[in-house]
């Protein structure tokens, strides 16, 4: 923008017409390339410049029925190990998804429910009886109801679709066959937050709502989408409540590089997702520990200022109860009547010795991610603690 602005002046204070025209002319192929190719910088066109589903998205969120042998406890789950020897590189990373592999029933469907259903409800054993994790983790505002309202549907229509065997629309109910609970087809007779409560006991996955926020656009990244309402149980290493109501650049502070690298590129992709358009990405860390709502470790920004991260020794290590791999399989859409954007995100936690027995080629790459992360990012993630730990650990045979 800024450089942009810097071209424009500089011909403005000319007066010379020929290098006017040139300017013109050289400024209508920036824009139009900016037009041809919005994701310059990642290899896939991910967004047509005209979308065919603009206009008359709703069947787009419908995926086809799986095979209806599919049991939800049998088939293993996916293995989210999105990992590389090489060097990390922090960037978006997204790739297109099928609508039909949005949301997913897999064997820990009651596990991830249960846990979460505790944590929003504030009854959860592994924090104290005092701590209040519902605040941190259900979040509406008055804007995000209608979206809310929207995602409910979207979302209850979805699982009938995909898992007739499962979900059936019952009347003006719709019943989860796998906990035998019902709730309303009709998403005006209950709160949003209530909503909210209904979606914990029905997906695996935590969502975030986004708006644009016109009220707010004078505030520093005011134009940006603003975190404005869902479910984040499962956050690792910051607490929620810090990053509700803020736009998406605060929502990222204090990642290494993100003013820099993703900023901008992330805000032009927000504004340019068409309603029935999914993109995915996933990313990794380990914890020393199997908590699934985190928001004091994980992470180094949780130390206090000039704490050194000291290399944890492998002796005082569990990898078989403590120390777990984590990942998060992230979707991200956007909502056909609302415009909101739907940030949806899926948790892989699983000690890391099962990790390790998924074989050597496993192994050696996530050994080499480890050893490829930078010292800023190593220090993000407390790599500088686990990291020699693990490489040790996944290098013995
Ligand atoms: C296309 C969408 C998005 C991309 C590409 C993206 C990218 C990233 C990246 C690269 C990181 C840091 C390293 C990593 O975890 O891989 C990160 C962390 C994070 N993201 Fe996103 N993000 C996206 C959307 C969102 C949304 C919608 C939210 C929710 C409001 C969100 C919340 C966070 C938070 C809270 C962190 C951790 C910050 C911390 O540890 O303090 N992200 N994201
Ligand atoms: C939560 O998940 C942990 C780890 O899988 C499990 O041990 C625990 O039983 C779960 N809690 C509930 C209430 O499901
Ligand atoms: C809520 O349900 C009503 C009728 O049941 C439907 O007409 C409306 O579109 C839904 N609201 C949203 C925001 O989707
Ligand atoms: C993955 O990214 C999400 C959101 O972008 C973030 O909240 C989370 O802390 C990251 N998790 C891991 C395990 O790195």
């Amino acid at each position: 923008m800024n450089s942009t602005q810097g071209y424009i002046q500089v011909f403005l204070s000319q007066p010379n017409w020929n290098v006017l025209t040139w300017g013109v002319a050289f400024l209508a192929v920036v824009v139009s390339t900016f037009l041809k190719f919005p994701l310059s910088g990642t290899k896939k066109t991910i967004i047509p410049a005209k979308s065919k589903l603009y206009g008359q998205p709703v069947q787009s969120i419908k995926p086809t029925a799986v095979d209806p042998s599919f049991q939800w406890n049998k088939d293993p789950p996916l293995k989210s190990y999105p990992f590389k020897d090489a060097v990390y590189k922090l960037t978006m990373g997204i790739k297109t998804l099928e609508v039909q592999d949005w949301l997913l029933i897999e064997p820990t469907y009651l596990n991830r429910i249960e846990n979460k259903s505790k944590i929003v409800h504030n009854c959860h054993e592994d924090y104290p009886k005092d701590k209040d994790t519902r605040s941190s983790s259900l979040f509406v505002t008055d804007e995000a109801i209608p979206a809310i309202r929207e995602f409910y549907d979207i979302v209850m229509q979805y699982m009938c679709d995909k898992y007739p065997m499962y979900f059936k629309k019952v009347g003006n109910q719709y019943h989860n066959g796998i906990t035998d609970k019902c709730y309303p087809v009709d998403n005006s007779t209950v709160e949003a937050i209530t909503l909210e409560e209904y979606l914990v006991e029905n997906i695996e996955e935590d969502f975030i709502i986004l708006l644009k926020d016109p009220t707010r656009e004078h505030e520093i990244d005011g134009t940006e989408y603003f975190f404005k309402g869902g479910v984040f149980a499962f956050a690792a290493g910051f607490d929620p409540k810090d990053r509700f109501n803020k736009p998406l650049s605060f929502v990222h502070h204090p990642i290494p590089g993100y003013p820099e690298k993703l900023k901008m590129s992330m805000n032009r992709f927000f504004n340019r997702l068409q309603p029935g358009q999914f993109v995915t990405r996933s990313n990794f860390s380990m914890q020393t520990h199997p908590k699934f709502y985190v928001d004091d470790a994980n992470k180094g920004h949780n130390l206090p200022e000039g704490y050194v991260q000291e290399p944890l020794r492998i002796e005082e290590l569990d990898f078989e109860k403590q120390v777990h791999y984590r990942s998060e399989r992230q979707c991200l859409t956007k909502l056909p009547k609302s415009g909101a954007m739907v940030f949806t995100i899926r948790t892989y936690l699983l000690p890391l010795a099962e990790v390790k027995r998924e074989g050597r080629e496993v192994c050696d790459r996530l050994i080499g991610a480890i050893r490829g992360l930078p010292e800023d990012i190593s220090q993000y993630k407390r790599a500088d603690e686990w990291g020699p730990a693990v490489i040790e650990y996944l290098s013995v045979p």
